[in-house]
């Protein structure tokens, strides 16, 4: 997977996620800037990073990076709220000056203290990213005044992974998680997870206009924007399409399958092992 190194600005953008939830920002990537060639990597091997420990995911996340450093990436994306909870900044000093590194909290942080300050704002992720409580350190020192209200609800991924959304199921599932006295009085729900932007329109059913339901991805993508063109990295525009390249660390035809739903078009995965 070697190649020859191109230029600055032509360089892709590399995006990481512990599977293909991470599939959701990519696309909001895409559209916001549809001249980029992405490397995506779906860490499948290992995934849920929600259940596992900080020290592992910050193993992987090393290892992912190298992956994208070798196919000299201008910028990696940690399109994963754990991974970015839990390697976010160990990945920053490991990339040093080879990437600019964004990961999912900063710019929706950033976001809430600027739309929310002084206001309840609920917050739904996994195990890892609401235990490691990084949201309401960052959002604390934001000195708003924002009032978080974290919940993990790990049991929304295996259900969208197994295309339960928008049916019976998913409806009172999401019910007794939104129903939880632990996210009553928000005016904002933040989604955590990259996973969760399929099921936004069914929280957006449950909450009937009361609470606005915020999906991070396009927060995400307008920072990608931002931080290649500061540094006068956008790609030149193009006439075709760029040929974007999606890496699994286990390959099954299930995940190929799922990348429908999560991207927006089916892609095809290539299998690259991540310890060999
Ligand atoms: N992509 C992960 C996140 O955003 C959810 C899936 C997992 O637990 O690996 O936190």
């Amino acid at each position: 997977m070697t190649t020859s190194a191109p230029a600055g600005a032509a360089r892709p953008i590399g995006i990481f996620d512990s599977g293909i939830g991470g599939l959701t920002v990519a696309r909001a990537v895409a559209q916001r800037l549809p001249h980029e060639r992405l490397v995506y990597f779906g860490d499948t091997a290992h995934l849920p990073y929600g259940e596992k420990s900080t020290a592992a995911i910050q193993a992987y996340a090393v290892k992912i990076c190298d992956v994208l450093l070798r196919q000299h990436c201008k910028l990696i994306l940690i399109a994963c709220n754990s991974a970015s909870a839990a390697a976010y900044e160990l990945v920053r000093e490991y990339v040093g000056s080879k990437a600019v590194v964004v990961g999912m909290i900063d710019p929706v942080v950033a976001h809430v203290g600027q739309q929310y300050a002084g206001r309840p704002v609920g917050l739904i992720g996994t195990k890892q990213t609401v235990g490691s409580n990084i949201y309401r350190k960052k959002i604390d020192q934001l000195d708003q005044g924002v009032d978080l209200h974290a919940l993990a609800t790990p049991l929304l991924i295996p259900m969208i992974e197994e295309g339960f959304f928008n049916g019976r199921v998913s409806e009172e599932i999401i019910r007794s998680y939104l129903d939880h006295p632990a996210l009553q009085g928000i005016d904002a729900l933040l989604l955590a997870c990259t996973h969760f932007p399929l099921i936004k329109p069914e929280m957006e059913a449950y909450y009937q206009g009361r609470v606005t339901v915020l999906d991070p991805s396009d927060v995400v993508a307008a920072t990608v924007a931002e931080q290649l063109a500061t540094r006068q990295l956008l790609a030149p525009a193009i006439e075709v399409a760029p040929a974007h390249h999606f890496y699994v660390s286990d390959f099954t035809r299930s995940f190929e399958e799922s990348t429908r739903i999560f991207f927006g078009q089916e892609v095809q995965l290539e299998h690259y092992p991540l310890w060999e």
